[in-house]
């Protein structure tokens, strides 16, 4: 099949994320085009069989650039099977709270943009220590304080779960 990943991140996992998607379905004879959602306005999602989405949540969104992706190119991606990765702190964890809240994220960009994923699965990302501003660092090691969660505030800490991520796929392509 041929199979296209668009992708936006913010801080380089959901990057990671697709990276690992692309080689587990070309390792399984699919041909894949992977490009972040920001240079794919263009693109023609007619022709391919099936679709990967993915984005990270920062605030309660995801990024912007994933939201016109999605907008322009909604009546393509209606035609053929997709997968919606959700990328979040909230997902690694079990929290109904959290969970929920995940889910409106993900009705907020259906609102938004009107393109409704076929199938939706969140992926738990990472803090990115190394990577964040002061501020970002201080406002992340408030959360994790919040939810018990030990972080060396000069390291970053990955919870992607990437053999759940690939059953997921698995399924997916099976299904
Ligand atoms: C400023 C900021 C805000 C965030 N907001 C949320 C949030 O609202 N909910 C959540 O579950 N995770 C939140 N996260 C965690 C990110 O979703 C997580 O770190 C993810 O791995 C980022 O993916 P990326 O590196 O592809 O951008 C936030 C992270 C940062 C730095």
């Amino acid at each position: 099949m041929k199979i296209l990943i668009a992708y936006a991140t913010t801080e380089g996992q959901t990057r990671k994320i697709v990276r690992h998607v692309a080689d587990r379905l070309t390792a399984k004879g699919h041909s894949v085009e992977l490009l972040p959602a920001a240079e794919a306005t263009e693109l023609k999602v007619e022709g391919f069989d099936r679709a990967v989405l993915a984005g990270s949540v920062h605030i309660g969104r995801y990024q912007r650039e994933l939201e016109v992706f999605a907008a322009r190119h909604k009546a393509a991606l209606d035609t053929i099977e997709t997968l919606f990765l959700s990328v979040s702190l909230a997902a690694a964890g079990d929290d109904p709270e959290d969970r929920a809240g995940l889910e409106k994220v993900v009705d907020g960009f259906i609102s938004k943009t009107g393109w409704s994923p076929k199938r939706v699965e969140h992926v738990a990302g990472a803090f990115r220590f190394t990577r964040y501003d002061f501020f970002r660092s201080w406002a992340m090691r408030w959360i994790a304080a919040q939810k018990g969660e030990e972080v060396d505030p000069h390291a970053d800490k990955e919870y992607t779960d990437w053999k759940a991520l690939d059953e997921t796929l698995n399924d997916w392509l099976g299904g």
